[in-house]
């Protein structure tokens, strides 16, 4: 469980590996970095989704879930005990790590490009993994357990969605993202979302008319980035 001062986990999903492009990443990186210089490097974990994505959840993760959720809460060290065969304990074996990582990190740090609307079917299969029933409920109590956890997603769109804008209905990534870390019981005062938009308008000729508010919108993001980094 979180106490609001553990580790950082750094956690990016943009295709763009090399990071040649990418905006989240040098984002991320710079909160990382700035991070690092005030806590040390020990509290620091990375996770880098394209480089080692994490499986799709497969039957044996439905079948162990359903199980579980007909018991209500299960304390997290019992779950194995109740995985039938070898399928739902290998998912099991690649569930519990990373459910525990996101448990006990105090900040959870998130580069989200917009994929098609959404967030990147990487970034989308370890949501499905860490999202096992209960895992974030107090058995006892029933009170969430990221109550104190501080999440920061650092998300970039290469168009605008913005209020008014053409296709501000078209954003499945921001309204998404809240949703999910909301009811995961994150509060909501420490679920922090930047977002640099139009990424793409130095690129696309048909928003190239764009790129003024493209500069602003990513030197609003860095300062965004800049201030959240720089608070204990
Ligand atoms: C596979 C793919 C799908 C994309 N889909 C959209 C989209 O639906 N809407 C959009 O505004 N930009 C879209 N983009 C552009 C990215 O959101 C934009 O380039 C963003 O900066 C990517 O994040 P990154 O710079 O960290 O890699 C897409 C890019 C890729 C590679």
């Amino acid at each position: 469980m979180s106490d609001g001062n553990g580790f950082l986990l750094h956690v990016d999903s943009s295709a763009d590996r090399r990071g040649e492009v990418s905006v989240t990443r040098r984002l991320t990186g710079m909160f990382a970095r700035s991070w690092r210089e005030r806590h040390g490097g020990a509290g620091y974990r990375y996770r880098d989704l394209v480089a080692e994505p994490v499986p799709l959840v497969g039957s044996g993760y439905v079948g162990l879930g359903t199980r579980v959720e007909r018991q209500g809460v299960v304390p997290l060290e019992k779950v194995a005990a109740l995985a039938e065969g070898a399928e739902e304990e290998r998912e099991w074996a690649l569930t519990l790590p990373l459910v525990s990582e996101l448990r006990e990190a105090g900040t959870v740090l998130l580069g989200v490009p917009m994929y098609n609307f959404g967030v990147p079917a990487a970034l989308k299969a370890w949501i499905d993994r860490v999202s096992f029933p209960g895992a974030y409920t107090d058995p006892d109590s029933g009170r969430p357990l990221l109550g104190g956890t501080r999440v920061v997603v650092v998300a970039a769109c290469g168009g605008g969605y913005g209020p008014g804008t053409p296709r501000a209905d078209c954003d499945f990534q921001v309204p998404y993202l809240r949703a999910y870390f909301g009811e995961l019981g994150v509060a909501e005062d420490a679920l922090h979302i930047v977002r640099a938009e139009l990424t793409r308008a130095g690129d696309m000729p048909g928003l190239a008319r764009f790129q003024g508010l493209a500069a602003e919108s990513l030197t609003a993001a860095e300062e965004a980035v800049a201030g959240l980094a720089a608070r204990p």
